[in-house]
């Protein structure tokens, strides 16, 4: 059954896929489609899929959007979205994914970015975030417009903490599904004052910070700078003793934190970028014998995929697989896997 999409954009800019079918059938569908990319490539039974967690929002979710400021020949001034593969740019007034703050500030977003967009500048890229207050920042223009002072700070309240973010890290764009997924994590595991979780590939430390009250130690590890300070400031207004911060690699850092763990009940969270894992962090997992529980977070089914074969050729069993629809009207889904030693 088709509908008629909200917005006069959708086909056009390339943002959504799915605005002309109910939602409804946009779960199923992505629940279809994530098994047959799995079950073609992964031996795994039937039973280990859990049913599609829905958006408790389906539309003004994002809190962030990314926009292309550019100058034409004839002196005229456009923002909005680059089409994908081409040089075409969509003047963009409004998203129907983004929060509704982020749509009432654009007017002045673009009045603001065109003043100060330097006479030599053809083209500038814009982030805009808002934060759960409602407060709307952007940057994109400068060396340094992109850093924030620590009181201007955006946040969002999980599990009861507000977890801060900023403009130059990474941060979950759909706030309204990270209760439902924490708790689906928090549900799995026999939590004990033992319990050492491992927080891999962590940006600001949504998962480490807001189960930490679960664990008897929390150990996080992020590369990127701007998100480890976050991260720390994270750790710091919450008085959290017990949660210690690694900045650098995983695959530097991993080898040495799992030996630390060893004998204790350990639980770990892997949300690595969309390229997947490396091949020393796959090892390393497959050698960690004292890890009982892994679980791995995805935005992409294809590198998800290609990291599961190597980690269940031996090591490791597939426990459950549960899609949860953190981009509600696009193809994107997110797939949190929970495994267990084989
Ligand atoms: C998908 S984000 C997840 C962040 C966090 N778990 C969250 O949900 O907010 C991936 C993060 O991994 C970091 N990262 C990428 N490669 C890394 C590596 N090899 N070692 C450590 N961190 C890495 C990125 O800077 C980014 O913050």
């Amino acid at each position: 059954m088709k509908i008629e999409p909200l917005c006069t954009l959708f086909g056009t800019c390339g943002g959504c896929q799915y605005q002309d079918i109910p939602y409804e059938r946009e779960l199923a569908l992505k629940e279809e489609t994530l098994k047959q990319q799995l079950q073609e490539e992964l031996s795994v039974a039937g039973e280990v899929f859990e049913p599609i967690e829905s958006s408790p929002e389906v539309l003004h979710y994002r809190s962030r959007l990314d926009l292309t400021l550019r100058k034409r020949n004839n002196g005229e001034r456009q923002m909005g979205f680059m089409l994908p593969g081409t040089q075409r740019l969509q003047e963009v007034t409004s998203c129907l994914l983004a929060r509704r703050e982020i749509n009432d500030y654009l007017p002045s977003l673009k009045e603001q970015a065109v003043r100060m967009l330097p006479a030599d500048y053809r083209v500038a890229n814009l982030v805009v975030r808002v934060g759960e207050e409602g407060k709307v920042f952007w940057g994109g223009i400068g060396r340094r417009s992109l850093r924030m002072k620590e009181e201007d700070y955006f946040w969002v309240t999980v599990r009861g903490r507000k977890i801060y973010y900023a403009l130059d890290t990474f941060f979950q764009a759909n706030h309204s599904i990270l209760e439902k997924i924490i708790a689906r994590i928090e549900a799995l595991v026999p939590w004990t004052k033992e319990t050492v979780f491992l927080d891999l590939y962590s940006g600001v430390g949504l998962f480490g910070i807001a189960l930490a009250d679960r664990a008897g130690e929390v150990v996080m590890i992020e590369e990127g700078a701007d998100s480890v300070k976050l991260a720390a400031y994270n750790v710091r207004v919450h008085h959290l003793e017990h949660v210690r911060l690694l900045e650098g690699k995983v695959e530097t850092h991993l080898p040495e934190v799992l030996k630390e763990a060893s004998g204790k009940p350990c639980v770990a969270l892997i949300d690595p970028p969309r390229g997947g894992l490396a091949a020393s962090v796959i090892e390393t997992l497959v050698q960690a014998k004292d890890l009982a529980s892994l679980f791995y977070l995805s935005c992409s089914p294809e590198s998800l995929v290609r990291d599961l074969k190597e980690l269940t050729r031996t090591a490791w069993r597939v426990q459950k697989i549960m899609p949860f629809d953190f981009f509600p009207r696009t193809r994107h889904l997110e797939t949190l896997v929970w495994l267990v030693r084989a």
